[in-house]
């Protein structure tokens, strides 16, 4: 568990919630006096760790409807080791409820968690969630805190068969979404399967966004080893939050913040992690926003260095075929981790301030079909990566594809594009059988970014005109300024920066201008003239709302672009905010 060893040990007057409770003042009267109003004695909570469980929990979230449970759990283990735990609850954006886009809350949850450590007499946070953004979301907020936390992660939803068939989260779904459009399964099973997909409590049980953010904090260190592959059902899910209950303790006791911890080797091996995992585009934005907050200067081009090298191992839904029960049962991250040691930084340590070296020296792996070692990867980096980053003159500031996940016969293509300038002119116009698109034809939705949106939405995985579904068609290039979720699957190229709302590139291509996609080059351009581009730069308008007040507003007047991470740019790293005055 913790090593204190190399570690000061601060005292009971060094504890910030001193601040609040220890004073002889009518404020600290208060404060001892309102604690005691819940029923407390002075003696349970005077002179003790005050552990603040930030936690995510929601009805509005499946993913999350566990860890009210789970938090009795940490609560249980925090009372044991000597703190006092206190529960506070935080916004949950459940990725499948919150509309338009739970990306558009990722930073409020990011401040909500920060102000809600500030403002409380907090000594140390364990930040319960798991469900796609609200990983980025605690971390970051937690980042920028700078206060000893330990994320605990929701874990992952049982595996899922109907009628024999695997089935996993988002990515089933949208293959048999496909099949009842074409009439290969009927409406009698589509409403079974309703039912039927999505077995337990937990988040996504493919390698989507949320297993992505949650294995990659894992690696970073944020989390007890392995505990992002513990299902969420499984009895070993409780007795791994109450032992983040107990670390934390010993974490806040040793003043085991980030800032003392955490260093671009940790990111590095956090995106090792990805990469074998064959993880979600998202993480690629959510990383840069962590490291920001961490005053760790991390770009895409570090994560397609790490790319290039590290194979797809883990196989796991979309990018192979089993799912996250496989996974752990087949020995989880630490076991994956192991195969990676040639790439990692072993000297890198986490929450526990034991280093990476210590976290896999005893990891097997027990399936070797579900982790692949380096000589049999899943998918062979010739033919596909979990990041590949793009850039041209349709992205000069950069765009991401999963080409582990792509046609390999798409990788290399040159197609007329057809534009659609909002999601709405998307839906009325794919399946019309007037729409003059082939196999070939790139298929482009822009507006769609952290601005025009507002808040990125997971639009970029664009529907396969009917007609071709019929066909045959599986897959074909997309483009957009959107995100795509880590669940799905197909050559579509995300996060193109600037987005057109800003005025990028993206904003002049035309339909029928031809589109060149390199994959191995690392290029996509639209072959269009700089005079004639200049010509339409000169007549472009913006054509997305901007709204006038509420969050979206804020949220359009200061999110920076998918490359650097869609932060709010007044909450990157920057002075540390002072200490409440308490008077
Ligand atoms: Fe919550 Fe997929 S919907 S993790």
């Amino acid at each position: 568990m913790f090593d204190a060893s190399h570690l000061r040990k601060v005292g009971v007057s060094d504890l910030r919630s001193q601040r609040w409770y220890a004073p002889d003042t009518i404020r600290a009267f208060a404060h001892r006096q309102r604690t005691q109003q819940m029923g407390l004695n002075r003696e349970e909570f005077l002179g003790k760790p005050v552990i603040g469980i930030i936690n995510t929990w929601s009805e509005m979230s499946a993913c999350h409807v566990h860890l009210r449970e789970r938090a009795e759990a940490v609560k249980r283990a925090v009372w044991a080791a000597g703190g006092y735990p206190v529960e506070l609850p935080a916004l949950s954006v459940g990725e499948v409820m919150v509309k338009p886009t739970t990306m558009l809350y990722r930073n409020f949850l990011a401040m909500e968690t920060e102000e809600l450590l500030r403002q409380h007499p907090i000594d140390g946070a364990v930040l319960m969630g798991g469900c796609d953004k609200s990983t980025p979301a605690l971390l970051m907020g937690a980042l920028s805190m700078d206060i000893p936390a330990i994320f605990c992660p929701a874990g992952p939803m049982s595996s899922g068969k109907w009628r024999g068939h695997i089935t996993g989260a988002g990515t089933h779904t949208k293959k048999f979404w496909d099949q009842l459009r074409v009439g290969a399964i009927t409406q009698h099973d589509w409403v079974e399967l309703e039912g039927a997909m999505t077995r337990s409590i937990g988040t996504c049980n493919t390698m989507g966004t949320a297993s992505t953010m949650t294995s990659i904090a894992d690696a970073i260190g944020f989390t007890l080893p392995g505990a992002s592959s513990i299902p969420a059902a499984d009895s070993r899910h409780p007795q791994m939050a109450a032992l983040c209950g107990k670390t934390i303790v010993d974490m806040v006791w040793h003043d085991h913040r980030p800032s003392k911890w955490l260093e671009k080797g940790n990111f590095l091996n956090g995106i090792v992690a990805y990469m074998a995992l064959g993880g979600s585009t998202n993480a690629a934005i959510h990383l840069i926003a962590m490291a920001n907050r961490a005053k760790i200067a991390l770009t895409l081009e570090d994560m397609e260095a790490v790319a290039r090298e590290v194979p797809v191992l883990a196989n796991l839904f979309p990018s192979g075929d089993r799912l996250m029960e496989d996974f752990y049962f087949a020995g989880g991250l630490m076991a994956l981790m192991k195969k990676l040691e040639p790439f990692l930084r072993l000297d890198m340590v986490g929450v526990t301030n034991r280093p990476v070296s210590d976290w896999i020296e005893n990891a097997a792996c027990f399936d070797e079909d579900v982790i692949r070692g380096l000589n049999n990867p899943v998918i062979p980096l010739s033919t596909g990566r979990a990041l590949a980053v793009l850039r041209g003159n349709l992205c000069p500031n950069g765009a991401v594809m999963k080409s582990s996940a792509a046609q390999p016969s798409l990788l290399k293509h040159r197609g007329p594009a057809i534009v659609f300038d909002t999601p709405q002119e998307l839906s009325e116009r794919i399946d019309d059988p007037a729409l003059e698109v082939t196999r070939d034809s790139v298929l482009i939705l822009r507006n769609a970014g952290p601005v025009g949106a507002p808040g990125m939405p997971e639009w970029g995985n664009l529907p396969i005109p009917k007609k071709l579904l019929k066909d045959g068609v599986t897959d074909m290039v997309r483009i957009s300024d959107s995100r795509m979720s880590g669940t799905h699957y197909g050559t579509c190229i995300l996060h193109v920066a600037p987005e057109a709302a800003v005025g990028g590139p993206l904003a002049l291509v035309r339909t029928g201008d031809i589109i060149e996609l390199d994959v191995a080059a690392g290029t996509l351009n639209m072959l269009v003239g700089d005079e004639e581009l200049a010509a339409r730069r000169a007549a472009w308008k913006p054509v997305h709302r901007t709204y006038g007040r509420s969050f979206a507003a804020l949220y359009q007047q200061h999110v920076t672009q998918a490359d650097q991470g869609c932060d709010f740019d007044f909450l990157q790293a920057g002075e540390a905010v002072p200490e409440p005055h308490i008077y």
